[in-house]
């Protein structure tokens, strides 16, 4: 039962009960119209109520019906709620908690609404690339006025019933509740009274004009186009308002359900709604059930107080959990507690934060040199250089004082989790949180599983990703996860186009056009070109055959690590970010073609864009197919939230599907024919083969 349906007398309820969020799925659908026809067929009732059972009056579509025949197989939410216009007694929405999407467009549909204080009302559909579908548009501006409703719609964002219900000549809510627990039985004589009021009223009646007419919406115009920047939605929710103040209704809802349509096959919608699963799915890990006993974590430490470990420390006193630092000297503990404090006051001072927050926060956080302070904490991270002696010495040393139960975690973000892992007695209770930098305020953490790793400590460490509010995603061990490992890829790319005639600015340029919120070059120089340096000089012994472009080598022995030396791929001017075009790094780019007997050729931006992204693919289809990742969307989040893809793309691997993957392995072919390039790297992924072979998709 997805709607129950009871009589209290002679008023007819009908209850959606569909949980979490009461979507309004078929069968919920079904519900009402039956209910509806019950009613209506029932001479002993003379009003009907529509509420939500627990926590929400209705959030709105049903998720495992997006993008199935299921969501449009009649009764669809429109028919519903022309049925609910067209009761012959009258239709009492009793709303509470939340009225999204859907829920708000089937509450505008009734006849008369009643609220409960504190309830969200929202029409969200603009954050998954598409306007409200069932009406939304041309019956909000007509309850709120045309200025709140856009705002609503455009922004998607929920706004409290109590304060929609102060807006003077609001039409939304007909009578405010005086709380949620009396809803039920303020909304039952509600109903009574208006059992017998008629006509009944309709929102499709009342007018809707905005008294500057063209001139608003031109405003409003511009406005959204200012903030939409790559999405096309919330121009799109303009033009059905406005369509709502120039038309008839019909004629509005038929304008709306066209721009629906419209949207819904635009790529960034098919992003949109790609991202809103991935985040839900990556939560998931298919052999670890949803119910796994987790471990309580109360506490935390932190070894090493420096980039990582300062910024790992700010999530957790954030979210109220108390961190103790350990470093091996107090001045480095001081520096790293000054660096959080004067993180927190920036915040205080942009008004980001509350002083007496702030206060709170610090008053969390504990420092010592003693590995003995620790052993009560129920998690350990560990941030540290990284070097696996260091490492070892670390856990061992946790192994040593740590109670029995505490995790041991290590933020590292190339080592071997599983060799961390042995230099302990308990590898059951180790894993991987590679946080990335800031760490207090990048969304992404890659858990890395260790193959010991407790499917109990795995199940606490996702859980308390979610506490902190990252996005976490479950890697495997490999060399760099998952992250990593295809960004040294596209790094490599990178080196070849400067080989064959780029410059780095040429290379930025084309992949930020493409959306990449910074180029490989002027992220080198963000992050310091000598870790990349360090990392090569590791693979020019452990992988002889993989071929680099000299040229990162040469710029870093020239010592240019990026903006903490003041130069890197680029000049910059003392004290500022702005990346200058270097003459002398271009002239020593060309001297080293010239070494190599290159002439250099002209290189489109097209090309640039597809080597650089289609080598991220590339190396994730591996990645997929040795279950390194569990999903191609949990490669596309970690490059959403990591690595700055640009959202209305939804990501590497959905961005291959929809250029199609046999364009994709095309493409990839070419490349292999370019000599100055990796021919070896560019075979395709035996995954991405087959996928092209069956004529699939990453994300079926
Ligand atoms: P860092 O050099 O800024 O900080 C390391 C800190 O650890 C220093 O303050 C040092 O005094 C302390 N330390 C070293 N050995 C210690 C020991 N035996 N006991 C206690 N403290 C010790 O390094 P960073 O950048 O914070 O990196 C730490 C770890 O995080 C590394 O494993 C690194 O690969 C990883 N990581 C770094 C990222 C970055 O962007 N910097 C991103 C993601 C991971």
């Amino acid at each position: 039962m997805t709607a129950e349906y009871k009589v209290h007398g002679d008023v007819a309820v009908i209850t959606l009960n569909n949980p979490p969020v009461n979507g309004l799925g078929h069968a919920t659908r079904l519900g009402i119209t039956d209910g509806l026809s019950k009613a209506n067929d029932d001479a002993a009732v003379k009003a009907i109520v529509i509420t939500g059972a627990g926590k929400a009056f209705s959030g709105g579509a049903d998720i495992n019906e997006f993008g199935t025949p299921k969501a449009l197989q009649e009764p669809n939410l429109l028919s519903v709620i022309l049925a609910v216009e067209n009761s012959s007694k009258p239709v009492v929405a009793a709303v509470h908690s939340v009225a999204m999407g859907g829920g708000l467009e089937l509450a505008l549909g009734c006849h008369y609404r009643i609220a409960a204080p504190g309830c969200n009302v929202a029409l969200p559909e603009v954050k998954l690339g598409l306007i409200p579908g069932a009406g939304g548009t041309q019956r909000l501006p007509r309850v709120l006025g045309v200025e709140t409703a856009l705002n609503m719609i455009v922004s998607g964002e929920p706004v409290k019933s109590e304060m929609l219900a102060s807006l003077p000549g609001q039409k939304l809510f007909d009578k405010m509740a005086a709380s949620a627990e009396s809803l039920p039985e303020e909304a039952l004589a509600y109903a009574r009274s208006v059992a017998s009021a008629r006509p009944l009223p309709l929102v499709r009646n009342l007018p809707c004009k905005h008294p500057l007419g063209d001139a608003y919406f031109q405003f409003a115009r511009n406005m959204v186009k200012g903030m939409a920047k790559n999405f096309p939605a919330p121009g799109k929710c303009v033009d059905a308002v406005e369509v709502a103040t120039r038309q008839k209704f019909d004629a509005g809802m038929l304008a709306e359900r066209e721009i629906f349509i419209n949207l819904m096959w635009t790529p960034e919608c098919r992003a949109l709604r790609h991202v809103f699963m991935a985040e839900r799915a990556a939560s998931k890990i298919p052999d670890v059930p949803a119910d796994t006993p987790q471990r309580a974590i109360k506490s935390i430490a932190v070894i090493g107080a420096g980039t990582m470990g300062g910024g790992i420390s700010m999530n957790f006193l954030n979210a109220g959990i108390p961190v103790k630092m350990l470093e091996m000297k107090q001045e480095a503990l001081d520096r790293g507690i000054a660096t959080i404090r004067k993180n927190y006051e920036s915040q205080v001072k942009r008004g980001k934060l509350k002083q007496d927050k702030y206060e709170q926060r610090m008053a969390l956080l504990s420092a010592t040199l003693d590995y003995n302070d620790l052993k009560d904490a129920d998690m350990v991270i560990e941030a540290v250089f990284e070097e696996m002696s260091v490492k070892q010495k670390v856990f061992e040393k946790l192994d040593e004082v740590m109670k029995p139960g505490a995790i041991l975690a290590s933020n590292t973000s190339t080592l071997d989790v599983n060799k961390i892992a042995a230099f302990t007695k308990r590898p059951q209770d180790v894993i991987g949180t590679h946080f990335f930098s800031p760490a207090n305020v990048m969304k992404l953490l890659e858990v890395v599983r260790g193959a010991k790793t407790g499917k109990d400590v795995l199940a606490t460490v996702m859980a308390l990703g979610k506490k902190i509010k990252k996005t976490s995603v479950v890697s495997g061990v490999c060399d760099g996860f998952i992250g990593n490992r295809m960004i040294e890829q596209y790094g490599r790319q990178g080196g070849f186009l400067l080989d064959e005639g780029c410059t780095p600015s040429q290379v930025d340029k084309a992949i930020e056009k493409f959306g990449f919120a910074m180029g490989p070059f002027r992220m080198g120089d963000l992050a310091g070109n000598d870790i990349g340096w360090a990392i090569r000089k590791r693979r020019y012994t452990e992988k002889p055959d993989m071929k680099y472009s000299k040229t990162a080598d040469l710029l870093c022995e020239l010592g240019r690590f990026g903006q903490k030396t003041g130069a890197g791929w680029y000049d910059y001017q003392a004290g500022k970010r702005d990346a200058i075009p270097s003459k002398l790094v271009e002239d020593m780019i060309a001297e080293h073609r010239k070494s190599l007997g290159i002439t250099p050729r002209k290189i489109s931006d097209e090309e640039i864009v597809q080597r650089l992204v289609y080598s991220l693919v590339n190396e994730a289809a591996r990645i997929l197919e040795e279950g390194i990742a569990s999903r191609a969307s949990d490669i596309d989040m970690v490059y959403l939230t990591g690595y700055g893809f640009p959202l209305w793309r939804g990501g590497p691997m959905l961005y291959a599907d929809q250029v199609g993957l046999f364009n994709v392995v095309q493409a990839m072919h070419r490349f292999a024919r370019n000599p100055l390039d990796d021919a070896k790297f560019w075979q395709p992924a035996p995954l991405l083969a087959k996928l092209v072979a069956e004529g699939k998709t990453f994300n079926q």
